[in-house]
C-alpha cells in the first residue's frame, strides 16, 4: 500500500514538472518571436537616422557594386561613388522601383526589400546629402 501511494506521488510529480516544462518551453519561444521574422517588411526597419554613408551606401555595396565599379561600370552606371549615385539618381530609382523603361536592378535578382527602398528613397527626399 506504502509502495503504490509512493510511486502515485512520483507519477503526479513527473506530470507537474512535464507541465511546468511545456510552459516554459512555449514562453521562451515566444520571446523569441521577432516581428521582423514574422512579418517580413512591417517592422524592423530603421528609417530614424537615414544617412549616405550608414543606410544607402551600404546596399548600394551589398547589391550593385559589384556590377558597377570603376573596373565594371555595367551601364555606365557606378554605384560605389557618391558623386556617381547622385548624378545618376534619376537612372538608379527607376532602376530599383522597376519602373517601367529603365532595366530592372538589381540584374536577375529579386527587387531590394521595402526597407532598402525606403532607406534610398528617403535619403533622396532629404536632397541626397552627402553625409
Ligand atoms: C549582376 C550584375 C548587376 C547587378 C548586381 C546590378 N546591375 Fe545594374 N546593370 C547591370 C548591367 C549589365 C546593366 C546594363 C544592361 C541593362 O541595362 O540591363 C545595368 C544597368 C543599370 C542601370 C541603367 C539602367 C537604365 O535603364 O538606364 C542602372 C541605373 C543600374 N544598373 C543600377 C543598379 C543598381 C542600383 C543595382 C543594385 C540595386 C544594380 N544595378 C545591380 C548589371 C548589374
Amino acid at each position: 500500500m506504502e509502495c503504490l501511494t509512493r510511486i502515485t506521488n512520483r507519477t503526479l510529480l513527473s506530470i507537474i514538472l512535464l507541465f511546468a516544462i511545456a510552459i516554459v518551453i512555449s514562453i521562451s519561444g515566444c520571446y523569441n518571436d521577432n516581428e521582423e521574422d514574422l512579418y517580413p517588411g512591417s517592422g524592423g526597419c530603421d528609417t530614424s537616422n537615414v544617412t549616405y554613408s550608414n543606410s544607402v551606401a551600404p546596399v548600394f555595396a551589398g547589391y550593385c557594386n559589384s556590377c558597377h565599379n570603376a573596373n565594371n561600370a555595367s551601364g555606365s552606371i557606378l554605384t560605389d561613388s557618391y558623386t556617381e549615385v547622385k548624378n545618376n539618381m534619376s537612372r538608379i530609382y527607376g532602376a530599383i522601383y522597376h519602373q517601367s523603361g529603365f532595366s530592372a536592378m538589381p540584374k536577375d535578382a529579386g527587387q531590394l526589400s521595402p526597407c532598402d527602398l525606403a532607406k534610398v528613397d528617403i535619403w533622396v527626399r532629404q536632397g541626397m546629402p552627402n553625409n
